[in-house]
């Protein structure tokens, strides 16, 4: 197997990017990316988008803004896949093949779904009232985008710790019912010392409480909103805390140990409202104005982001490809000239071969191991241009392998 750790991330493209999108997964994923132990893989997640958002124009416009962010923060495109979710055909190809194998109880059991019933069901409407087929299947499309790469980690917040969780569940269905390890199982990657930051009203930031502040927003602007954050009614020259203060917050989120401590002290001393948010603004500035500058430059030449995702779908689908071919021929949908498999008896379907073939990426080639009912390896081989050669062997291996 490839020792390098998958990171795998998507992010819906129906809004505009804020502080709190660039604090809670901007600026972490792509420090994360940095790291040589990781193979990164960020995507625009507009098919997640068209479920809560059916304005065309306003989808557009948020792949420009969420790609041109990405890139403005200093992510590398020639170091990371990163694409959008559906420039890659074989995610929904392989939607479907999940929907297959995926118990519709599990669905009924979402989170995002069962809130919805319930909203529907206290205003006395029918429970599934204004309830697409498109939100009852995040979850299966979530798992999709996550196991067509087979991502060890799945860096989210944790209102998505459910769907990683489905994401296991379907993906280990579909190994057993296929009889193979194609699927590597997901874990959730929550992120404890990353700061949420409190939005104007003093809420966490988030767009559905309308409290945000946006990431770009020209230097002027950008005071202008620091000055709308709410804070308590002390003068200037009484203490203040800074654990309880939204400007504080924030500042602690981009400023630096010395700096915040030195923030502390001015707390302590009283420092007026005025004077604190002018820090926190100039703070926020220095460290985004560079960004920002970038920024405004990306956005002014959509074709030139348009070609890095081509570019980064065409590498991702490279993986995408021949592994959506291993798993076709897994579920059964098999060029005709590649053999005719006897149909086994119910009885012995249930019953678990004596044999396993499975097939597994090894860096840039495939490779197979053969297991006995036990999982024991009886013959491991790589070097495979693709998974079906690689299984081809696996199956002729299988044949040299005398009966326990
Ligand atoms: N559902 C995620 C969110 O709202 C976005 C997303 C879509 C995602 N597909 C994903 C996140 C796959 C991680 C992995 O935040």
């Amino acid at each position: 197997m490839s020792s390098k750790t998958r990171i795998l991330t998507g992010i819906t493209t129906s809004g505009t990017p804020h502080l709190g999108n660039y604090v809670g997964a901007i600026r972490p994923a792509i420090a994360a990316s940095r790291n040589a132990d990781a193979e990164s893989f960020y995507f625009l997640a507009d098919y997640h988008a068209l479920i809560k958002c059916d304005d065309p124009a306003r989808i557009q416009r948020s792949t420009l803004e969420i790609a041109a962010s990405w890139l403005a923060c200093g992510l590398d495109p020639e170091k990371v896949y990163f694409y959008r979710q559906s420039d890659i055909r074989e995610i929904p190809e392989l939607t479907w093949l999940l929907t297959c194998v995926t118990a519709k109880g599990l669905l009924n059991r979402a989170h995002a779904y069962k809130a919805a019933n319930d909203a529907n069901r206290e205003k006395g409407e029918d429970a599934d009232a204004g309830v697409t087929a498109g939100l009852y299947m995040y979850p299966v499309l979530m798992a999709a985008d996550i196991l067509i790469f087979n991502a060890h980690k799945v860096p989210v917040g944790r209102d998505q710790i459910q769907h990683i969780e489905m994401a296991r569940d379907i993906g280990q269905r579909f190994n057993h019912l296929y009889d193979g390890e194609y699927f590597i199982m997901p874990e959730a990657a929550i992120e404890e010392n990353v700061a949420t930051l409190p939005g104007l009203d003093g809420r966490k930031m988030s767009k559905s409480y309308n409290n945000t502040i946006p990431l770009w927003l020209p230097a002027k602007e950008l005071r202008k909103a620091i000055l709308g954050i709410v804070t308590n009614s002390l003068a200037p020259g009484e203490a203040k805390n800074p654990d309880d203060s939204n400007i504080f917050s924030i500042y602690q989120a981009f400023a630096s140990a010395e700096e915040t401590a030195a923030m502390r002290q001015a707390y302590a001393e009283g420092i007026g409202w005025g004077d604190a948010k002018q820090k926190l603004f100039e703070r926020l500035d220095a460290e985004l104005a560079p960004m920002r500058e970038r920024y405004d430059a990306l956005v002014a030449k959509p074709s030139e982001i348009e070609d890095i995702l081509h570019t980064g779908a065409a590498r991702a689908r490279k993986l995408a490809g021949p592994f959506l071919d291993t798993l076709r021929h897994a579920a059964g949908l098999r060029d005709l000239r590649s053999g005719i498999e006897a149909v086994k008896k119910p009885v012995e379907r249930a019953e678990k071969p004596a044999l396993q073939p499975v097939v597994f990426r090894e860096d840039d080639a495939f490779a197979y191991k053969v297991l006995d009912a036990k999982r024991n390896v009886l013959k491991t081989q790589g070097g495979f241009a693709d998974a079906k050669a690689a299984m081809a062997a696996a199956r002729e291996a299988m044949e040299h392998i005398p009966p326990a």
